[in-house]
């Protein structure tokens, strides 16, 4: 049975809202603050008490459960692992701060539970899993992505960004743009998950940095070196996952010859030469459209530019997808590459690879323009495996 206990919010201040949740809780499903809030014996119920036959998937902070609730629903229910010092109303104020936002190209936060010590997510179920499973995974790959679909899937993870970074007030910027954090519905349609969440976890978890959390091998360069937080460093892991995408590999893949290892250098050596369709995923075959392909190629290349005044907004990126805005002409300049000036190559570089990674260091940039320098130099550049995954913030710009 599931009971919507419809509290009042009176004030919306901190005092009411802790004093409904004493008298909701008995309730299945409550509403605090707009947020469904669900009771862990519900979500207990939905998910065959967290059995791990119903397990889909395990991120760096927790498992995550398929799970039906009780109004038949099928939902992803994220049951984070860490456990967050965050009182239940820091929590649920973090929260309320994204349930609202809806958007066809966005993950749908259902609501969550904090009872306890229980910190729970609940996610709109995808049916086709996150694209780094279905399309970069090499022995799980079962579906045949056209170039349509490919498109479309761009298309749209550039509009569900756009509408985070330009429509939402305040602007979020995500922070942890990749493959896994892309997720498919039944027709492929692309929708982005992790969004939004930066606050979850106190800033005195010792493997989360409040300056730098993200992906190595997506993360900007001006991002992971000084901590520089803007809509940029997502444009930047967006143009990564573009070529992830048109090429069909990770953006790191130690099978290939060291030259072709990492995608971004591979994709600008490939554009000088005039080479670009060279990184196409073959096995589109001719079901292909090559020039637009190449064209995508082309965007992610101006995404990752090293500048990041360089690289465009993402409504303009969405409307060079389109074909609205021509980018023939387009002078690109050289990518940003952090593997060069992390010493991410050889056997740390592999170790890292698909992990998270979180920074403290200071930098200087040296710019020198000259195609064997980097384009930044580090002093004192440590870095640490962190192994966060909710890493989006609030960009007040
Ligand atoms: N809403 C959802 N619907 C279906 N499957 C999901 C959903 N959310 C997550 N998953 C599955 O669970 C897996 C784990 O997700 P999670 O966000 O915890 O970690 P991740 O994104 O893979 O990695 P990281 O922790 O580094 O961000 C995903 O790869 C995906 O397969
Ligand atoms: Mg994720």
């Amino acid at each position: 049975m599931v009971t919507c206990g419809f509290f009042s919010i009176i004030s919306g201040s901190r005092r009411s809202s802790s004093a409904n949740r004493a008298k909701g809780h008995h309730k299945e499903v409550s509403v605090m603050e707009g947020t469904r809030v669900f009771s862990y014996r519900e979500l207990r119920r939905a998910t065959g008490n967290f059995s791990p036959d119903n397990k889909i998937g395990v991120g760096g902070f927790g498992s995550v459960y398929k799970g039906i609730l009780q109004d038949g629903t099928l939902a992803a229910i994220k049951v984070l692992s860490a456990e967050s010092k965050q009182g239940i109303d820091e929590f649920m104020a973090e929260i309320t701060t994204i349930a609202d936002i809806e958007h066809e190209n966005l993950v749908k936060l259902y609501g969550c539970c904090a009872e306890g010590s229980h910190r729970i997510l609940v996610y709109g179920y995808l049916e086709n899993n996150s694209i780094s499973k279905t399309l970069l995974d090499v022995d799980d790959c079962t579906i045949g992505f056209s170039w349509d679909t490919r498109r479309e899937i761009c298309i749209g993870v550039a509009k569900g960004l756009a509408f985070l970074h330009e429509e939402v007030r305040p602007h979020i910027v995500h922070r942890d743009i990749k493959a896994s954090n892309i997720l498919l519905d039944c027709n492929l349609k692309p929708k982005i998950s992790d969004f939004g969440l930066a606050k979850l976890f106190p800033s005195n978890m010792t493997h989360i940095s409040t300056r730098v959390a993200g992906t190595v091998g997506y993360l900007a360069p001006e991002y992971a070196v000084r901590g520089q937080l803007t809509t940029k460093a997502d444009i930047y892991s967006f143009g990564i996952l573009i070529l992830e995408i048109v090429s069909g590999r990770c953006n790191t893949s130690k099978k290939l010859a060291s030259e072709e290892r990492f995608l971004l250098e591979w994709a600008w050596v490939l554009h000088e030469k005039g080479e670009l369709s060279r990184l196409i995923d073959k096995t589109m075959g001719k079901d292909c459209d090559t020039e637009e392909a190449c064209r995508y190629l082309k965007i992610g290349l101006i995404c990752t530019q090293g500048m990041a005044k360089l690289r465009p907004s993402m409504s303009a990126v969405v409307r060079m997808l389109k074909g609205e805005v021509d980018v023939e002409g387009e002078n690109i300049s050289r990518p940003g590459l952090i593997s060069e000036f992390m010493s991410l190559r050889g056997d740390n570089g592999d170790r890292l690879k698909g992990r998270n990674v979180s920074k403290d260091s200071s930098c200087t940039m040296s710019g020198s323009g000259n195609q064997e320098d980097s384009l930044f130099s580090v002093d004192d550049a440590t870095t640490s495996v962190a192994t966060m995954t909710f890493n989006s913030v609030y960009d007040d710009r």
